[in-house]
């Protein structure tokens, strides 16, 4: 199977959509706070990986101990994401090499499944380029006008939404940060960076419920999703011990 080299994990903001009294990293879902939930899922998949955690440089809430991997850094975000990812791109200058790969998840995805990393690395490890976990668009997608009302249903069709993490090789994530900042394109995403220079991302099928902790109502809803993956996996586990075959 192949393996990211460097993980970059952009977890330098402030959350404000929360309304909390903390970064919505650091919330709580069960007694993990989500930045260790994360972490903890990131390095199951990929223990052998170097990770680069971009916090913001004020952060009073961090503990080392919420670190699983043995060899990572600490590094201070910027005012948007997009200037996060790129300390942890600029880091890697002196340190990557331009065919390493590089996956990008945001902290405030603690749903990610070990299988579905797995599955992103394996799609593609073999590619010159690179690409992202991605889910079918699945609602009806409306387009308002000035008065927010429905001004046309766009055919969803081929419409993804955008997760991560997202993998790229380096020399290409490199370029693709360098030319935003030429063009002055606000980035978004990595995989939209790199399609500016005109390269086609590899859409990876990924799991509905890898959602983005955003609102409040959100928590709860990630708490629920953890527990139901635990169990579904310990399902999975007893199924295949021995002596569990039906007669
Ligand atoms: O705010 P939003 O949920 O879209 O942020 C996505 C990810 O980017 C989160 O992991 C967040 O911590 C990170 N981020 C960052 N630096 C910022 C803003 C967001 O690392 N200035």
């Amino acid at each position: 199977m192949s393996a990211p080299q460097w993980l970059i994990v952009p977890a330098a903001g402030r959350g404000t959509r929360m309304r909390a009294a903390c970064p919505k990293q650091y919330l709580l879902l069960d007694d993990a706070a989500v930045l260790a939930c994360t972490l903890s899922r990131l390095h199951e998949a990929f223990p052998e990986a170097a990770l680069l955690l971009c916090l913001d440089s004020e952060d009073q809430w961090f503990h080392a101990s919420m670190v699983p991997f043995e060899r990572w850094q600490r590094l201070d975000g910027g005012d948007e994401r997009v200037n996060s990812v790129r300390a942890g791109i600029d880091w890697l200058t002196d340190h990557a090499h331009s065919d390493d790969w590089v996956l990008v998840h945001d902290v405030a995805r603690p749903c990610v499944t070990v299988a579905d990393l797995h599955r992103l690395m394996d799609a593609i490890g073999d590619d010159p380029v690179g690409g992202l976990l991605a889910a079918p668009v699945t609602d009806t997608l409306k387009r308002q006008d000035s008065d927010q009302r429905i001004d046309e249903t766009v055919p969803r069709q081929g419409l993804w939404r955008a997760l991560t993490p997202q993998g790229f090789r380096y020399g290409i994530l490199r370029e693709a940060f360098d030319r935003a900042v030429s063009d002055r394109f606000l980035m978004t995403d990595e995989a939209s960076g790199v399609e500016r220079l005109g390269h086609a991302p590899l859409l990876v099928t990924g799991r509905s419920d890898n959602l983005k902790i955003t609102h409040p109502e959100d928590l709860a809803l990630v708490a629920q999703i953890l527990r139901a993956q635990q169990d579904t996996s310990r399902l999975y586990l007893s199924d295949k011990e021995p002596g569990h075959e039906p007669i």
